[in-house]
C-alpha cells in the first residue's frame, strides 16, 4: 500500500545539517524586533532591547563554536537618534554593559570587537567603552564581532565620495582610476568581504539603510521571529539554507 507518511530520518528532521566546508564567511543580521517582543509580553522596551543583547551572545558563541569569520551586526543606526532620548540612553546603557560583561569570554573565545559607523559620533562613555573592548581583543582571530553604531548605509557611501573627491582634488587621485575596489577600499568595511548572508529577523522586507554598497550579491534571509527569540537554531536554519541556494552573481551556472 501507498505510505503516505515517507520514512524520514529523525535526526536529519530534528538537526539542521550544516557542511562545514561551505560556511558563509560572512553574516550580518539587522537585530529587529525588540520593541515588538517587549510589547506582547507588556514589558518596557529596555527590556526587548535587553533580551536581544541576550540572542547577539548566543549568536556570537556559535559562531566562534561553528567557524564562521565575520559576523557584522546593526546595533544602532543613524535614523535611531529619533527614538526618545530615554531609549536611546539605555541603548548606549547595554552597549557599555555588554562590552564590560562580554569582554572576558570573548577574549577566551578568540572573538576581536570591531565596530563600522560615525562611532565618534557616540556618547564618550560609550566610544570609550568601544575603544578599549577593540584594543583588548586585538589580536583574537577566530571571529571578528562587527558592531555597526551610528551607521548608515548612505552616509558610508557619502562618505567615501568625499574622501575620494578630496584626494582627486588634491591631485593625490586620477578619478579615472577609481573602480569598485578602490571604492570598497574607502567604505568603513575596507578589507572585509561582503557578506555571503543577510538575516532579517521580525518578517520585515527592507534593508534599512544597512550596508547598502556591500549586499549587492548577498542571499537574503528573513523570517518572522523577533530578534530577542532568535537563537543558534534559527542562526543553523538560515545557513542550511543558504547551502541550498546556487548563488550565480549575476553569471549562469557551468
Ligand atoms: C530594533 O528593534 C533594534 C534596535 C534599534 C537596537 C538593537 C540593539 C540591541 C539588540 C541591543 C544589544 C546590542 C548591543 C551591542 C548591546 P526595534 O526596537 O526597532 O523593534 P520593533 O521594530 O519591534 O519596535
Amino acid at each position: 500500500m501507498f505510505n503516505r507518511k515517507p520514512h524520514r530520518n529523525k535526526r536529519a528532521v530534528e538537526e539542521p545539517q550544516i557542511d562545514k566546508s561551505r560556511l558563509p564567511v560572512h553574516v550580518a543580521i539587522i537585530m529587529d524586533g525588540n520593541g515588538r517582543w517587549a510589547k506582547q509580553r507588556g514589558v518596557p522596551k529596555v527590556m526587548g532591547h535587553r533580551a536581544g543583547a541576550e540572542s547577539l551572545r548566543d549568536v556570537v558563541r556559535y559562531c566562534a563554536e561553528t567557524g564562521i569569520l565575520i559576523l557584522t551586526a546593526y546595533a544602532f543606526s543613524t535614523e535611531n537618534w529619533k527614538r526618545p532620548q530615554d531609549e536611546v540612553s539605555n541603548l548606549m546603557g547595554l552597549l557599555v554593559e555588554y562590552l564590560s560583561k562580554e569582554i572576558q569570554e570573548l577574549n577566551d573565545n578568540g572573538v576581536r570587537i570591531k565596530s563600522i559607523g560615525q562611532v565618534d559620533g557616540l556618547p564618550s562613555d560609550a566610544y570609550e567603552a568601544l575603544m578599549a573592548a577593540e584594543d583588548k581583543t586585538k589580536e583574537n582571530k577566530r571571529l571578528t564581532l562587527n558592531l555597526a553604531l551610528n551607521y548608515g548605509g548612505r552616509l558610508e557611501i557619502l562618505e567615501a565620495v568625499r574622501k575620494l573627491a578630496h584626494e582627486a582634488h588634491e591631485g593625490r587621485l586620477d578619478p579615472a582610476s577609481i573602480d569598485e575596489s578602490l571604492f570598497a577600499s574607502a567604505l568603513y568595511t575596507a578589507g572585509i568581504p561582503d557578506p555571503d548572508l543577510l538575516i532579517r529577523p521580525a518578517g520585515e522586507f527592507r534593508l534599512s539603510n544597512f550596508l547598502l554598497w556591500q549586499i549587492a550579491y548577498t542571499e537574503l534571509w528573513i523570517t518572522p521571529v523577533l530578534w530577542p527569540d532568535f537563537r543558534r537554531s534559527h542562526l543553523e536554519q538560515a545557513i542550511v539554507d543558504y547551502q541550498c541556494r546556487e548563488r550565480r552573481f549575476g553569471g549562469r551556472k557551468s
